[in-house]
């Protein structure tokens, strides 16, 4: 069948599942969430951070450095959406004159800083890497792309980023932090505003807060209601949400918390989105890791349509999900999740017959590419979805739980 060759890490998950199922117990006697690092924003104060780093904060808001003159970092990744997309349409707006769009939801920056580089693990699963397909290697090399992205910030060449850094407020202390001639190697200027946004992104606490109220309750400092507490046995359980397989819900031994993602990467088979500009165009396909972004995995077509799994921490605040931004509430998101290949009508376009045409968002001979062995979307049309309504509720009350900030 389809899955014996297509789908992309089939011998690892087993084990992952079976984590799954110790882990409402385990995770309270790991003591997560008590470290240093789970102090929240209101200890720190930007005094605690690096030279380079307090640079990178004023960089990150600077809208200057836009060839809109309109738009920086934080006007795609807002504090107010955990460091996500604030926008209300799919995509941001973006490039020279705030006119142009790209294809991708902006993503929560926060909690990356336990992010690798991209590689494949020992058993061939790929992981790691920043962007939705994983090609940016570190924080840093990520920082360099959104002032050069046509449709972001859109500025012709490094030399025309450099300029305007030069002209910023802070000029001044850029020199002295990185040498009074900085500026006139405009290529060392830019990458070591790239270190300084770096530093910002894994120094502030704010990208790392571990202050929500899931972290207050497995500290032993807030209780769970029936619902949320439901919600939390049915997202470990290995034979009901499952999503601790992939969104690992066991504190790792580089963070003070569960991350809630092991930053690996599936394909789900999430519809297209039509509100997408892009794909007007029925030849466009968003190939995610095998796609035109990346050029190094195009021969691999078996990771064609695999996207990168994102941390669930603060995924209540944000107003779109998926790569794709094709759904607008949790509720459902996990009504796809355990309904997808249920009730495929619910969710795909239908054809000239009108049947519904399943994992429209792939060219139709890479659709065997989505997985449908591991739990919940293992089923088939007609069988019963692996939860009910109400249990979808309680799953929905259980990731509001994941947003930082929370006072008792
Ligand atoms: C116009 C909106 C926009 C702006 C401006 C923008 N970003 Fe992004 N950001 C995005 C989108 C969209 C993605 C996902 C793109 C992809 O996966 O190909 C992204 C991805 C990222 C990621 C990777 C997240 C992950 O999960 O790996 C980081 C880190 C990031 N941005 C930081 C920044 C920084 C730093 C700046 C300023 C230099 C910035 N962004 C400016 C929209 C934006
Ligand atoms: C086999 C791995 C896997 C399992 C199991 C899994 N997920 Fe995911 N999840 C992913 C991947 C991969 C994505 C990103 C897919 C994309 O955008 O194409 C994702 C995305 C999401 C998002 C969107 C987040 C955002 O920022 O856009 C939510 C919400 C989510 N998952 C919740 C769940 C819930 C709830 C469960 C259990 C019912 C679950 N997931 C089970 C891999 C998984």
């Amino acid at each position: 069948m389809a899955s014996s060759f297509s789908v992309p890490f089939p011998d690892q998950r087993p084990a992952r599942l079976a984590l799954g199922l110790i882990l409402a117990l385990g995770l309270a006697a790991c003591g997560g969430g008590g470290g240093a690092g789970s102090s929240p924003r209101s200890d720190a104060s930007a005094s605690e951070l690096s030279a380079a780093a307090q640079l990178g904060e004023r960089i990150f808001r600077d809208t200057s450095l836009s060839a809109s003159g309109r738009q920086a970092c934080i006007s795609c990744h807002d504090p107010a959406t955990g460091h996500a997309s604030p926008f209300d349409t799919p995509t941001a707006p973006g490039g020279p004159a705030m006119a142009d769009q790209g294809n991708r939801n902006p993503p929560s920056i926060r909690y990356l800083r336990f992010n690798t580089a991209f590689h494949f693990e020992s058993d061939g699963t790929p992981a790691g890497g920043f962007f939705w397909d994983g090609r940016a290697a570190s924080l840093r090399e990520q920082a360099r792309m959104p002032f050069l992205n046509p449709v972001e910030m859109a500025n012709p060449d490094i030399a025309a980023v450099v300029a305007k850094l030069a002209a910023a407020p802070y000029a001044a202390e850029f020199r002295q932090v990185f040498g009074d001639a900085i500026f006139s190697t405009p290529e060392d200027a830019f990458d070591r505003m790239a270190f300084a946004l770096e530093r910002y992104q894994l120094e502030d606490p704010e990208f790392a807060p571990f202050s929500s109220k899931y972290d207050a309750f497995v500290a032993g400092r807030a209780t769970l209601t029936a619902q949320e507490l439901n919600g939390l046995a049915l997202f470990n359980r290995g034979d009901k949400g499952n999503c601790a397989a992939c969104h690992s819900s066991t504190k790792p031994a580089n963070a003070p918390g569960a991350l809630f993602t092991d930053f690996t990467y599936d394909n789900l088979g999430v519809p297209r989105n039509m509100a997408i500009a892009a794909n007007a165009d029925p030849a466009f396909f968003d190939g995610g890791l095998c796609g035109a972004t990346r050029t190094d995995l195009s021969a691999r077509t078996d990771l064609c349509g695999a996207f990168k799994v994102p941390s669930l921490r603060n995924v209540a605040l944000r107003k779109h999900f998926f790569h794709n931004s094709a759904f607008g509430s949790l509720e459902d998101v996990i009504r796809f999740y355990v309904r997808r290949d249920t009730d495929p009508q619910l969710w795909y376009a239908t054809d000239i017959l009108g049947n519904p045409v399943p994992y429209d968002d792939l060219p139709d001979t890479l659709r065997g590419n989505v997985n449908i062995t591991e739990v919940p979307y293992n089923r088939r049309p007609g069988d019963t979805p692996a939860l009910d309504d109400a249990e979808i509720a309680d799953l929905a009350a259980f990731l509001r739980t994941l947003s930082d900030g929370y006072t008792p």
